[in-house]
């Protein structure tokens, strides 16, 4: 069993990473319109990180083992694009959903969260994957405290997708975070309750479901980052970073613009 604080995070410098976090994507919201481009997206987020917060953009040129550094400073997974798309020529049209997520380094510290935004006016079905989607993350970060274990945020999720007639991805997964990007442990968004690792106060990760219309299959566009839907069904996913406190857990991606927890949770 791996440790379960590997690299000690400042809270409080964490908490300002996260709140920067939180803050391009409060910045971003009002240029999400039919006929901009996700590279025009890209390119304001990136300027608006780099030069007014003066934070570094922590997906440009991120290169975990087994792939080639990624391009550009924020990731846009347009409809059935899972994770990871690449901003580039694409034109946002009516009816398109995105997911922009955005990840700060400020002072060394890392702050990760991604939101969903409908391009104009949603579908029934887009709009309602978006919804359970963004109570699946909040069914989740409500089961953190000490002594729960990874297990029982992962069922929660799980439980709530599927009774909706959707699918959770199971390739990737939420991330301990702090002075790295990416660490342990690893917290899957499907599971058992009372498995896996014990939540201790003091833990940073993030919880970040990807979850499918359709099947839950993926495949890698030849890009060699975005994830797509095997069967083309639309996915959706919301990102928070947590941290375990005493009592329970605190959202360390929060801003003037953070949409409310759901009624439902
Ligand atoms: N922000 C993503 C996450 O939530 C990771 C993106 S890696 C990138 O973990 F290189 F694609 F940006
Ligand atoms: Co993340
Ligand atoms: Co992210």
């Amino acid at each position: 069993m791996k440790a379960t604080i590997k690299l000690p995070a400042d809270i409080e410098t964490m908490r300002v990473a996260g709140r920067l976090a939180s803050e391009v994507l409060d910045f971003i919201t009002p240029y999400v319109k039919p006929g901009v481009t996700t590279g025009e997206l890209d390119k304001l987020c990136h300027d608006y990180m780099v030069d007014v917060q003066h934070t570094t953009p922590a997906p440009l040129n991120y290169a975990p083992s087994g792939y080639k550094p990624y391009p550009k400073s924020i990731c846009t997974s347009v409809n059935h694009q899972v994770c990871h798309g690449i901003p580039g020529d694409r034109v946002l049209k009516n009816g398109d959903t995105v997911n922009l997520d955005i990840t700060v380094i400020h002072d060394g510290h890392h702050g990760d969260t991604s939101r969903m935004f409908f391009v104009g006016t949603p579908s029934v079905q887009a709009k309602r994957l978006v919804e359970i989607t963004y109570e699946c993350m909040w069914r989740g970060i409500r089961k953190v405290k000490p002594g729960a274990h990874l297990g029982d945020i992962g069922h929660a999720i799980q439980q709530h997708a599927e009774k909706s007639g959707f699918s959770v991805v199971r390739e990737f997964c939420g991330h301990g975070i702090g002075r790295n990007f990416h660490d342990d442990p690893q917290v899957l968004h499907y599971g058992s309750p009372g498995t896996l690792a014990k939540l201790v106060p003091g833990m940073l990760f993030t919880i970040e479901p990807m979850i499918n219309a359709g099947r839950r299959d993926i495949r890698e566009l030849g890009d060699g980052w975005t994830i797509v839907t095997r069967d083309h069904s639309l996915s959706a996913q919301w990102e928070h970073t947590i941290l375990v406190t005493d009592t329970g857990y605190e959202v360390m991606t929060l801003s003037a613009g953070t949409p409310p927890p759901p009624a439902e949770v």
